[in-house]
């Protein structure tokens, strides 16, 4: 039985090298600034020599939407995002811009998440939100993976790093957690027995059904989905890819999936945030 579903699912990822010009000549420019779409992949991760935007995947008509920052779907939940910051909510009656002044004071800060807080857990940018609204706002916790406030949030804040490289520390009391994610990113799961890495590590740059195969990267989150509609946040789209291989998805915000998406963005150190990206 697996191994039929298996052999199913990789008869149906077709090479298609003929589609993917070397995807490093196309130059990702956002509204007039070169991102690093291709870079050379950091020593830890063997399995590739290139770590490459999911962009450079993506169909012209898509592409297309992510670098004019008016055609960007996901620019209206970004000005949600940049309204919520000055609003004050909770018993404490203060706004995120209260204590943190302009969101302009948030750049760079995408680029290290998620990284090890100072009680030594590994929190994501949702944690650091929630945190800061249960305990500095006394305002209610924002709902992980589909409250529009935490996407917008998210993606307000991702902007102000735009351009500027993913740089996730994985050393110190980060390796523990990044040493979790490897094992999960290369362990087989679900009925059909496969690994991220069978997909975006063995066969980026093939056709599997009607879609394009990328690396997998996060350094565009929270991206907007055509087929959602809307934002999505990382551990959706992890939840989503492990639904597609009939694995039973681990919890979004849970140990698993937070140190996958410390591994995940290691892998893309060195890519340009990209918030929000456009998908298909
Ligand atoms: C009462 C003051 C206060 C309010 C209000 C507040 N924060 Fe914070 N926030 C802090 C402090 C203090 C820290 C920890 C020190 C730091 O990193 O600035 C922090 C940390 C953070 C971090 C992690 C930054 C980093 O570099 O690690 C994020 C992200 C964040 N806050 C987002 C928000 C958002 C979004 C809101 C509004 C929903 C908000 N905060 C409201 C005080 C506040
Ligand atoms: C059966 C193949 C397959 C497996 C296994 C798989 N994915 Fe995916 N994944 C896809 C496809 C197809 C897409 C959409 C096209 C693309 O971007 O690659 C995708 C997209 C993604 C994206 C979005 C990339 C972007 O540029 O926005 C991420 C992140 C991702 N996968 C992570 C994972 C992780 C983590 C795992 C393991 C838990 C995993 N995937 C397992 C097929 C797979």
């Amino acid at each position: 039985m697996k191994k039929t579903l298996m052999a199913t699912a990789l008869a149906t990822i077709g090479a298609a090298s003929a589609l993917m010009a070397d995807p490093a000549d196309i130059p990702l420019v956002i509204e007039g600034e070169e991102m690093i779409s291709s870079v050379k992949a950091p020593d830890y991760i063997p399995g590739l020599d290139t770590a490459y935007s999911g962009w450079l995947f993506r169909s012209e008509e898509t592409q297309a939407l992510e670098i004019d920052d008016f055609e960007n779907p996901g620019m209206p939940a970004v000005d949600y995002g940049l309204e919520l910051w000055s609003t004050a909510d909770g018993s404490e009656g203060k706004s995120c811009a209260d204590c943190h002044g302009d969101i302009s004071e948030m750049a760079g800060v995408r680029t290290t998440m998620p990284k090890v807080n100072e009680n030594g857990e590994l929190w994501a940018m949702e944690e650091y939100i929630n945190n800061c609204r249960v305990n500095r706002m006394g305002a209610e916790a924002w709902k992980r993976i589909k409250s529009p406030e935490m996407l917008a949030m998210t993606a307000a804040i991702g902007l102000q790093s735009r351009g500027m490289p993913m740089n996730v520390a994985i050393d110190g009391p980060a390796e523990p957690f990044w040493k979790l994610g490897e094992e999960l990113y290369y362990t087989r799961v679900g009925q059909l027995n496969m690994s991220c890495a069978n997909c975006h590590e063995d066969n980026y740059g093939n056709m599997i059904r009607a879609d394009h195969l990328s690396q997998g990267q996060i350094n565009g989150f929270p991206t907007y989905r055509l087929k959602w509609g809307g934002l999505g946040s990382i551990h959706r789209r992890f939840k989503g890819c492990m639904k597609n291989i009939r694995a039973e998805p681990y919890k979004p915000g849970g140990p698993e999936f937070l140190a996958l998406e410390l591994y995940v963005a290691s892998r893309g150190n060195g890519l340009s945030v990209e918030t929000p990206a456009v998908r298909n």
